[in-house]
């Protein structure tokens, strides 16, 4: 790797894939939950890159990639030299941004992921495709990326946010998220951020459920159960669970599920703790939560945020927000 690439880790990778405290409270929810990063490993990351995110109902990508490719441009305009991005994956669509910011100035660009490899690869490849971007990933969750940031002071920094991630929390983790962004920010810093408008049921479902003859979404969501399971020495057999999300119109959420295809229990012998399931019953892998515009703007400003733009895809009513740190 050049200078001008480097990754290192600022979360404890042990701790990262071994936080028993935050597991054994997920599992204590109803109904008991697996949290969403468990999904990436290295054989989840490449199936929902090359695949699940491929799928031609998966409407996010395209949209999100349509508004970052229309407006690159104007957003560039506004932003300073350093860029980092929480939960970047291949930074596919964040190359669009990261090619018009460099045609404009220097651009440092600093990726957050829990996974090693995607983040060596991404590096790698934005570095061969953007002449002169310097890249510095960062190895670990959002909160030691973000706290990496704070202790090194970057200048004029932008956070982005992409693929709605911000609507894979709780609205206790949504509100820590944001306020975790708005401490590191300095004033007239920005927070760029893609968020899913609500639309109706079956659209959503059809986009987190594999249209027939896909597996893709099935695949990636039972390993994120096996890669779980391997975590903390459990004993889950796949085959006695299958994934099926639904839209509830109520919290405005898509829920991603797991359910029992018989009764059984799970003992996971690291956690010393054992999930009793009856046939039917969920684990939840993951939920996405679709927002109102005027409420998830008000949300986000109640944070210390000004917004600054917004572009809205009027066919898939997906947005990309740019705030600015007051
Ligand atoms: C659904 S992919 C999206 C990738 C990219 N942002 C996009 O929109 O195409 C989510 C990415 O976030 C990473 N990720 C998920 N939860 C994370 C967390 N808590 N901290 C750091 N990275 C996380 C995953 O490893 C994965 O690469």
């Amino acid at each position: 790797m050049s200078r001008e690439i480097r990754v290192e880790p600022v979360d404890d990778e042990a701790a990262f894939w071994d936080d028993r405290s935050v597991v054994l409270e997920c599992l204590r929810e109803t109904p008991p939950r697996i949290p969403a990063w468990y999904g990436y490993d290295e054989v989840g990351s490449q199936l929902w890159e090359e695949e699940l995110s491929r799928l031609p109902s998966y409407y996010l990508r395209p949209a999100e990639f349509a508004l970052l490719e229309q407006h690159a441009g104007e957003i560039a305009d506004r932003l300073g030299p350093c860029v980092a991005e929480l939960g970047s994956g291949s930074a596919r669509k964040t190359q669009l941004l990261l090619s018009a910011c460099l045609q404009r100035r220097r651009t440092t660009y600093l990726p957050i992921d829990v996974s090693r490899e995607i983040l060596e690869r991404s590096a790698t490849a934005l570095a061969a495709a953007l002449d002169g971007l310097a890249v510095h990933g960062l190895w670990g969750r959002y909160e030691a990326g973000l706290s990496y940031l704070r202790s090194a002071r970057a200048e004029s920094l932008t956070v982005v946010l992409l693929g709605s991630a911000i609507g894979n929390t709780t609205s206790a983790e949504r509100a820590a998220l944001v306020g975790d962004i708005a401490k590191t920010l300095q004033p007239g810093d920005f927070f760029l951020v893609t968020a899913d408008l609500v639309k109706p049921g079956p659209v959503l479902e059809a986009a987190y459920n594999d249209p027939p003859g896909a597996t893709a979404q099935a695949r990636f969501r039972l390993n994120q159960l096996a890669h779980f399971s391997r975590c903390f020495d459990g004993d889950v057999v796949l085959h006695r669970f299958y994934p099926r999300a639904r839209y509830v119109p109520e919290t405005m959420t898509v829920e991603g599920n797991l359910y029992a295809t018989e009764d059984q229990t799970v003992t996971l012998r690291a956690l010393d703790y054992t999930l009793t399931l009856r046939r039917g019953e969920p684990i939840c892998h993951g939920h996405s939560v679709k927002f109102h515009r005027p409420e998830f703007v008000d949300a986000v400003c109640a944070f210390g945020f000004q917004l600054d733009a917004e572009w809205i895809d009027p066919v898939w009513q997906y947005g990309l927000f740019l705030f600015v740190r007051r």
